[in-house]
């Protein structure tokens, strides 16, 4: 099959259209044969040689894929041939086919294309799990986004205005994206760029701090957020952008009993992996199916272009997700 290979670990310019064998679906999972895939931050992080796959898993770049099932493993109950699915995969999205196991895949809502499907699962499925089930995020709380206009927290931002409609939301922002965050729903928009963003957080909640934070900037991010998470609350860090290490107050800490996550999806446990997606098709797809939540894409390239998708979201100017057609015939074909 076709896929995405990795010459070696370096710049976009490593990344180059090869052949690579058809993967076999073990007992509980499934193939599918991929209509689109999306680029995720990680995969950037991967190709540069610093997110290895989990042991056993493709080498190939690709967390998420939407398309439809090809083979199904002798165990598996309640998907068939020819179902149009996306999924979090561990590995191996960027590929003419790809193996998902079949407890963590999900029926892509009537009305929504392939390309809108390749960006759910990382990055929606990123953003619920932090946020809500990790962070706690209640209605009439208050939470902080870093980078509003990625494709995590875009999602993360029409994810808090579904399900806490009441919640404030505080995000953070370049300034080319700061009118689009906006209108995206974010209450307060704070320029990273030029404001200091616990002086504005600290302001808006009139000193209270805010209850949840998903922070994926890491080590130059920590103490200001720590100063901004209010008593009880928490930090949930899922990247470490600007580094991975910092001091940290531990009797402020202690003091406001907060509390700091550190959280990945792809390396946990595939039982865990299908109770966190079980929980978002509860929470969160019927926000998609009913279109009051759509996926953002900034833009599709083919396959062909990787390296011009990965340039692009080095670039940073993107707004939201970038899509990689796989196989455009599909479209049409279901
Ligand atoms: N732990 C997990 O399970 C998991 C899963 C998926 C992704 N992630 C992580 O989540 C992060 C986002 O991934 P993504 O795919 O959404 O990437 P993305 O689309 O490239 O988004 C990254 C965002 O970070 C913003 N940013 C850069 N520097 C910033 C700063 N100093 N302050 C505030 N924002 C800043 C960028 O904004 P501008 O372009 O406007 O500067 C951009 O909007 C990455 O670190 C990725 O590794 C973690």
């Amino acid at each position: 099959m076709k896929a995405v290979l990795l010459k070696e670990f370096g710049g976009p310019e490593m990344l180059e259209i090869g052949k690579a064998d058809k993967p076999v679906p073990s007992d509980d999972q499934v193939s599918i044969r991929v209509a689109a895939t999306s680029v995720n931050r990680p995969d950037i992080v991967q190709r540069q040689g610093h997110y290895p796959p989990p042991k056993g898993e493709s080498e190939v770049l690709g967390l998420e894929v939407a398309g439809v099932v090809d083979e199904v493993g002798a165990k598996v109950a309640g998907w068939k041939t020819g179902d149009r699915v996306m999924s979090l995969v561990a590995g191996g999205g960027y590929a003419e086919y790809a193996i998902a196991y079949a407890d963590h895949l999900l029926a892509i809502p009537d009305g929504m294309s392939f390309h809108e499907a390749a960006c759910v699962c990382e990055t929606y499925i990123t953003a619920h799990l932090n946020v809500f089930t990790l962070g706690g995020l209640q209605d009439g709380g208050s939470v902080l986004l870093h980078g509003g206009g990625g494709g995590v927290n875009t999602a993360a931002i029409q994810i808090c205005r579904a399900l806490t409609p009441n919640a404030r939301v505080i995000v953070t922002a370049s300034p080319k994206k700061i009118e689009r965050v906006r209108r995206l729903g974010a209450d307060l928009v704070i320029d990273y760029r030029v404001q200091d963003f616990a002086e504005a957080v600290k302001d808006d909640t009139k000193g209270k701090g805010v209850d949840v934070i998903l922070d994926h900037i890491g080590g130059r991010y920590l103490a200001q957020n720590m100063k901004v998470l209010a008593v009880g609350g928490t930090l949930v860090i899922i990247g470490v952008m600007s580094g991975p290490k910092a001091e940290l107050n531990l009797a402020m800490m202690m003091v406001k009993r907060q509390h700091i996550i550190g959280s990945v999806l792809r390396s946990r446990p595939v039982g865990e992996k299908a109770a966190i997606v079980k929980r978002f098709a509860e929470e969160v797809v019927p926000f998609l199916a009913d279109r009051s939540v759509v996926p953002l894409i900034h833009a599709v390239y083919p396959l062909d272009q990787v390296a011009e998708a990965h340039r692009l979201m080095e670039e940073g100017g993107h707004f939201g997700k970038i899509v990689l057609a796989v196989d455009e015939g599909l479209a049409g074909a279901v």
